[in-house]
């Protein structure tokens, strides 16, 4: 799909320029005044401006305050096409939200080259947004026939974030774990809501089935090679295996487990036991912490419960934070 770019200069004969320079690769809108700007931009919405900054009506600084100030146009990239070269202008131009000028006379192929350069750019923010988006949409599909599960995919993967940077995971890492962690009960949108729902203990026959979110969930986020989705996977198959062994569903003891899956295993718990669930009220804390020293060395690590325990302050800031929001709220804030 060819992108659009709206032109905006008072002189017909830059209009023209810019014409003959762009309209073989883009489609392109024009304007000759800031009100048509606005109007054009509201209208056609276009992925690049090219904004002449001298114009008689509005100034295109004006004019770039405006957009910026509608949501609807607030997103719309600008770059100031002006003669006016000097530092105020420049700082002027940063300040009301354009993102590169380009000084007149203007050659053709600077102007073909910074506007491949920013759609490129742009193209790859938007793509970055659509992926984060399709992350917590899956995060909330794998949640959304759990009753009261509030904010707990978003919460946990707090908590494994700062987890992991206790333990020295840097901060790309850490990161990446963060967006993979909201999907490791992905798998749960194969499970029956009688059973998610259930308000009493599950049955054998209803335990084995629950125990199979686990593959589900691999399976789903398997069906990609980007390796925040490989991450997920990992983790998605892995959160419920414990250190001792006596896990789910492949046994796996010890550092055979991923260490992103032991760390997540630990922030589902807590998660599991510090909130309400269908078939359990929150405990205290004081209850938490001598489980989650009983748990430590058998089903969780005990490396990661220590210093779990240890960064517990900073755990419970987040779970303040996050008990007042609610789950379709992700991490948009
Ligand atoms: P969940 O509710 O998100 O719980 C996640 C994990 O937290 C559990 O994994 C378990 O390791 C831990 N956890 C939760 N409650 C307790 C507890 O009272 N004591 C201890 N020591 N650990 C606890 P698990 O056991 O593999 O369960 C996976 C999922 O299966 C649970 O996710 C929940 O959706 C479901 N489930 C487990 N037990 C029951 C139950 O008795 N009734 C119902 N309706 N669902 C259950
Ligand atoms: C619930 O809290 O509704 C069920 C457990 C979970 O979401 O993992
Ligand atoms: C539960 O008690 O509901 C979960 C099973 C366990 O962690 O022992
Ligand atoms: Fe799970």
């Amino acid at each position: 799909m060819l992108s659009i770019i709206l032109c905006v200069d008072d002189e017909p004969i830059n209009l023209s320029l810019l014409r003959n320079i762009l309209q073989d690769d883009y489609k392109l809108v024009f304007a000759r005044n800031g009100e048509e700007a606005l109007a054009a931009a509201l209208k056609h919405n276009p992925d690049l401006i090219l904004l002449d900054v001298q114009m008689p009506d509005i100034s295109g600084f004006e004019v770039a305050q405006q957009l910026k100030a509608n949501l609807k146009t607030t997103s719309i990239p600008i770059v100031f096409v002006t003669s006016l070269f000097d530092d105020d202008h420049e700082k002027m131009g940063f300040d009301v939200g354009g993102i590169d000028y380009i000084i007149k006379p203007i050659s053709p192929s600077v102007v073909r080259a910074r506007v491949k350069t920013h759609l490129t750019l742009i193209h790859a923010s938007q793509l970055e947004a659509s992926y984060r988006d399709a992350i917590y949409m899956l995060g909330v599909a794998g949640h959304y026939n759990d009753t009261n599960t509030g904010a707990h995919i978003w919460r946990m993967a707090a908590y494994a974030h700062l987890l992991a940077q206790a333990v020295g995971w840097n901060e790309k890492r850490a990161k990446l774990l963060e967006m993979a962690a909201p999907l490791h009960d992905t798998g749960k949108i194969g499970i029956p809501d009688t059973i998610l729902q259930k308000a009493t203990e599950l049955d054998a026959e209803e335990w084995e089935t629950m125990k199979q979110h686990s593959q589900i969930g691999y399976d789903i986020l398997n069906t990609s090679n980007v390796p925040l989705f490989q991450l997920a996977a990992e983790i998605a198959l892995n959160h419920h295996e414990r250190w001792d062994g006596s896990g789910y569903p492949n046994g796996l003891a010890g550092e055979n487990i991923p260490e992103s899956a032991r760390i997540v295993a630990i922030a589902d718990v807590f998660d599991a036991l510090s909130t309400s669930r269908p078939y359990k009220e929150p405990w205290p804390l004081e209850r938490i912490l001598v489980t989650l020293e009983e748990l430590a060395g058998n089903h969780l690590e005990e490396r990661l419960v220590t210093v779990f325990i240890k960064i517990l302050p900073q755990i419970l800031e987040i779970k303040a934070k996050w008990d007042s929001r609610s789950l379709l709220d992700g991490f948009k804030s």
